[in-house]
């Protein structure tokens, strides 16, 4: 099977109650880790390319690799872009092969968001793309932008229907409280999601796929073993599972994984070199690495997702 967008996936996650996992890859260990856990569990997958990891591992060896994980697994597989924010960085990722794109223009206004949103479904569209824009926005770190707690906000559901219909877009990311990276609530406060306005959003928007950014639930298990392994992450909080559990079975269609996967690497690394000092070769540890990818997806998609048994 070819790469596909995202459009049959969401159709059917939408009616069957579930999410898709999206994952954000940089490597060759990472996109087998992330593949081999979807296979074994029959389950579909996005694979997220931010514009750093593009800048980091190259488009053609993501783009390559990403076709070796189709070949092996024969899975209905999406290589998308993450955070897209200009018109030519998307168009690059049409032409090089992606068959999704995000643009994120949830740091312009609302009509120069619309204007850009709508300039990059016209091109994708032409060419069988998908593609996913985002409303509010969430506090956090991507990359070089560190949106802050003051600058973050949520989405106004009075706005989606509108914003849809004038883009053309095929999923839309909204905030109702996640945020990206591994310290999304300070210490002693209790996380929380607004789900009325996801409620709100989908009663405006019937059957349309809404997607979830910064909804890794920094797996506590993780955090302390790379704090037990000479890491110093005391103040590591996330989404609890269970609140994006909720949200899968609601109209969030896509769910967004980047720092559970990065926990679950960096921890495997530590806990390995810290047992077996004398190890050098990339393989001894990058092999437990992998593996650690491999089962955190696995329980993502079991867990958190539904999307096990779903191709
Ligand atoms: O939302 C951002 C993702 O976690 C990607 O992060 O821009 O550091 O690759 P990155
Ligand atoms: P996390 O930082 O919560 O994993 O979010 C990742 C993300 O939203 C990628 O776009
Ligand atoms: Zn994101």
């Amino acid at each position: 099977m070819p790469l596909v967008n995202t459009k049959e996936m969401f159709r059917k996650a939408y009616e069957g109650g579930y999410a898709v996992g999206a994952f954000n890859v940089n490597n060759m260990e990472i996109i087998q880790g992330i593949t081999e856990a979807a296979k074994e569990l029959s389950a579909p997958v996005i694979l997220q390319v931010s514009a750093g990891a593009r800048k980091y591992a190259n488009h053609t060896y993501l783009t390559k690799l990403v076709e070796a994980a189709v070949l092996e697994t024969d899975l209905p597989i999406a290589l998308h872009l993450d955070h897209g924010d200009s018109f030519e960085l998307c168009k690059s990722c049409i032409d090089g092969g992606f068959t999704s794109v995000m643009i994120d223009g949830s740091h312009y206004d609302y009509e120069d968001n619309i204007a850009l949103t709508k300039k990059v479904v016209d091109y994708a569209h032409e060419r069988g793309v998908t593609v996913e824009g985002e409303l509010g926005r969430l506090a956090g770190i991507e990359d070089a932008v560190n949106v802050s707690d003051a600058d973050a906000s949520y989405t106004d559901p009075a706005q989606v229907q509108d914003f849809v219909e004038r883009t053309g877009v095929d999923s839309l990311a909204i905030a109702i409280g996640t945020s990206h990276g591994a310290y999304k609530f300070k210490p002693g406060q209790k996380p929380q999601l607004r789900f009325d306005i996801l409620e709100e959003v989908s009663r405006r928007l019937p059957n349309f796929p809404i997607v979830l950014h910064g909804a890794s639930s920094v797996v506590p298990e993780f955090v302390e073993i790379i704090n037990q392994y000479g890491g110093q992450m005391p103040d590591a909080i996330g989404i609890p599972e269970e609140m994006l559990r909720q949200a899968a079975t609601m109209a969030v269609c896509k769910i967004n994984i980047d720092s559970d996967l990065r926990l679950a690497m960096t921890a495997a690394v530590r806990k390995h070199l810290a047992e077996n000092p004398s190890h050098f070769d990339p393989r001894q540890y990058l092999k437990p690495a992998r593996e650690a990818i491999k089962g955190m997806v696995s329980h993502k998609i079991v867990d958190v997702l539904g999307c096990n048994g779903k191709i």
